[in-house]
């Protein structure tokens, strides 16, 4: 076939990637993973973003993202957090993701994935079922955002008061 046949399919699909990413999040800057990407896989790259917004990571490492209603600045994402989330565990702080997988190669991620375990309120048990492709897009896309930000603060004892501002949670329920 003639080079004419394949140019027009390259261009239809650089404008869906394009077009999705768009529909999924107006407010993110246009097309900025995409140049990130350095060869790298677009799509296990763009699968990783979508995963940190959606499976909740942001949520918590991420400053300020439940409260914006997730408008923070992609910089600033899986920063890490210093606002506390305190129960019979003591209080937590939501790690600094950021320099986490900057330390860590995808192999042992998916090795560390499949039999993570922290207090709470982080979702392990969650992380622990994610399918492989998944924790290697989410590895990809995290180390594609380079390492930024401090550490997160050091957890706080139970028989201590965390600095303000935290969440205050129950003892769970009694297990069934
Ligand atoms: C509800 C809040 C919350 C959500 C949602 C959340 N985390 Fe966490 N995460 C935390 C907290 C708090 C800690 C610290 C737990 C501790 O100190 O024991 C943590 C710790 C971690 C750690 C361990 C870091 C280390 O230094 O050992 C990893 C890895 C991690 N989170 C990844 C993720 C990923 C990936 C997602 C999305 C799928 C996610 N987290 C979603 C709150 C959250």
């Amino acid at each position: 076939m003639s080079p004419i046949r394949v140019l027009p399919a390259t261009a239809v699909l650089m404008f869906s990637l394009n077009g999705t990413a768009i529909a999924a999040d107006p407010a993110a800057p246009p097309q900025k993973a995409a140049p990130a990407a350095k060869g790298a896989d677009t799509t296990k790259l763009q699968r990783g973003k979508y995963l940190v917004k959606i499976a909740g990571c942001n949520d918590c490492h991420t400053p300020g993202y439940l409260m914006l209603a997730g408008k923070v600045d992609e910089k600033l994402w899986l920063t890490g957090d210093s606002f506390g989330w305190r129960g019979p565990w003591g209080t937590t702080y939501a790690a600094n993701l950021r320099q986490y997988f900057g330390k860590i190669t995808e192999e042992q991620w998916v090795k560390i994935a499949r039999s993570i375990e922290t207090r709470p309120p982080m979702p392990w048990f969650t992380v622990r079922e994610m399918a492989e492709d998944d924790l290697r897009a989410i590895y990809v896309y995290a180390k594609s955002l380079g390492p930024a930000g401090g550490p997160a603060p050091a957890s706080v004892p139970a028989d201590q008061d965390p600095k303000p501002p935290y969440a205050l949670f129950p003892s769970p329920p009694p297990k069934k």
